[in-house]
């Protein structure tokens, strides 16, 4: 069976789309969550894009221990530079070069032709080499590219040193058919794919619903990498989607003969972990990870499933850690069975987070019958030592200490909010169009901080009346987006917190 390598770029094509940008803290979070779900390399950004991008490449570096951590550079000598000194700290660095090869690319973005695109190929890789050993080359715009001239640049690159070798469909055009040819056309014409023993990857987007049909399709062919983000973030439609890809190859390994080194049993967390990271939902319907993806309403598909669950499940949801839905702890419950109940569920926590965990749990118990897998899930990822984990010199973290918001047919409403920062108690009252906008304003105004609200939502996270709420914020502070969320019974506490913790980033942010 063929093994094929999962190339992640969720922190870098997925963290460049909007409202998917993350803090540094929140990126190594998902850097340790990808290692150990087991994915082979961590395209941990793009280091020459900001000092910031540099840092976190940096930081992501040296914070994982098994998979390889790339960092992306355009194919010039100050970007390689800049992505080596980013990722030589790494156990296994890789700088990730690339340059556009189609015509349209090559005349009205780099105004170049094709021989100096070559002769950039050819000194640029090299001049990686010097540096890396370990070297991919991407042939940005691939699939629209003559395919004479991508086989040239393609050899050219392995000639100075490539050892993988990405063809990616950066605008979402090809076909799985196309792209299947593309790659079987590449492998049979450039004769080095074979005797240098190259790794050929696929890096395909999803602007027209077909990113993961044409990774398929190109492993099928061939291609022995896939590049792909968790829950398919990515510029415009997105990238293919990790967690479809892995499943598609495991649950058709007798069609397509090859598997990944994934442990698909932490799909279902990195999927829920970065969703709550970055504040985007996840579809109900999305394959894999989705709500419904394994929920069935139809009776007779009920009758079938309990009868025997391969009638209508092709996939058993315990392979990817999708928690058992069922009652599973009560008030009475100890540390002992929400320690092990957590770990049922994939999360490995240490005893100073369960502490906190537990403090939260019991505080729930009070106010809610019955304490679900979803409630867990929901404490566990809103759990701040676990937020905070990765922060040395954290900034005084601020929290909700008090509040009386007052909801009025007529406005302007005022609020009153109360904070503990530290060891000090501020509180403020404030007007505004609404109860939640007064109290924003006078967080905003006690903390010193100019902040906007840009996005607001609130969900339920799991069925009933005692459900617990999720509130989401988006806040823009000088130029930059923060995420906020938070999670309670009451959906004005859990807009709150929601608020604060947006605010204690651009706190961190500050330091
Ligand atoms: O979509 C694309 O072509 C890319 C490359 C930089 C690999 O993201
Ligand atoms: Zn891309």
């Amino acid at each position: 069976m063929r093994q094929v390598k999962i190339f992640d770029t969720t922190l870098r094509d997925g963290e460049q789309s909007p409202g998917c940008s993350m803090n540094l803290s929140e990126k190594i979070i998902i850097a340790r969550q990808l290692d150990k779900l087991g994915v082979d390399i961590i395209e941990a950004g793009f280091a020459t894009a900001s000092p910031m991008d540099f840092k976190s490449v940096q930081a992501i570096a040296s914070s994982v221990t098994n998979c390889t951590v790339a960092s992306l550079a355009r194919a010039n000598k100050n970007d390689i530079d800049q992505a080596w000194d980013a990722v030589k700290q790494a156990a296994h660095p890789r700088i990730h070069l690339f340059i556009a090869t189609s015509d349209v690319h090559m005349k009205y973005k780099l105004r170049m032709t094709r021989d100096q695109v070559l002769n950039t190929i050819s000194e640029m890789t090299a001049y990686a080499k010097s540096k890396c050993d370990d070297i991919e080359f991407s042939a940005e715009d691939a699939s629209r590219s003559d395919r004479e001239f991508l086989a040239q640049c393609v050899s050219t690159a392995i000639a100075a040193g490539a050892k993988t070798v990405n063809i990616p469909d950066t605008v979402g055009y090809s076909t799985p058919q196309e792209m299947g040819e593309l790659i079987d056309y590449l492998i049979k014409n450039v004769p080095s794919i074979a005797s240098e023993n190259i790794t050929v990857s696929v890096h395909c987007h999803n602007d027209l619903g077909m990113g993961v049909a044409n990774s398929l399709a190109s492993v099928k062919a061939g291609a022995t990498q896939v590049e792909c983000t968790i829950n398919g973030i990515g510029e415009r439609a997105g990238n293919a989607s990790l967690e479809e890809i892995v499943m598609a190859l495991r649950t058709r390994r007798d069609f397509y003969d090859a598997d990944t080194n994934i442990d698909t049993r932490q799909i279902y967390k990195s999927s829920k972990l970065l969703s709550n990271i970055i504040g985007v939902p996840i579809s109900p319907t999305k394959p894999i990870v989705g709500a419904n993806a394994f929920a069935h309403e139809a009776g007779i598909h009920q009758h079938g499933v309990i009868t025997n669950a391969q009638t209508y499940e092709i996939m058993n949801p315990d392979e990817i850690g999708v928690p058992h839905r069922a009652l599973v702890l009560g008030k009475h419950s100890g540390k002992h069975a929400l320690r092990e109940r957590l770990e049922s569920m994939g999360y490995e926590i240490n005893d100073e987070e369960l502490e906190d965990i537990f403090i939260r749990f019991k505080k729930l118990a009070d106010q809610k019958k019955t304490i679900t897998s979803s409630d867990l899930e929901a404490l566990t990822l809103h759990n701040s030592k676990i937020v905070q984990e990765t922060k040395e010199n954290a900034a005084p973290l601020c929290q909700i200490a008090g509040h009386v918001v007052n909801s009025a047919s007529e406005t302007p409403c005022v609020s009153y909010v109360k904070i503990k920062r530290d060891n000090e108690f501020l509180e403020d009252i404030a007007m505004g169009a609404g109860p939640l906008d007064a109290a924003f304003k006078a967080i905003n105004h006690m903390l010193g901080v100019e902040a906007r609200l840009e996005d607001f939502s609130v969900r339920a996270v799991t069925d009933g009346e005692d459900s617990i709420g999720e509130a989401v914020v988006k806040i823009s502070s000088n130029g930059e987006m923060y995420t906020g969320s938070g999670i309670s019974t009451d959906i004005i506490d859990a807009s709150l917190q929601a608020y604060i913790s947006g605010i204690n980033k651009i706190f961190e942010e500050g330091r």
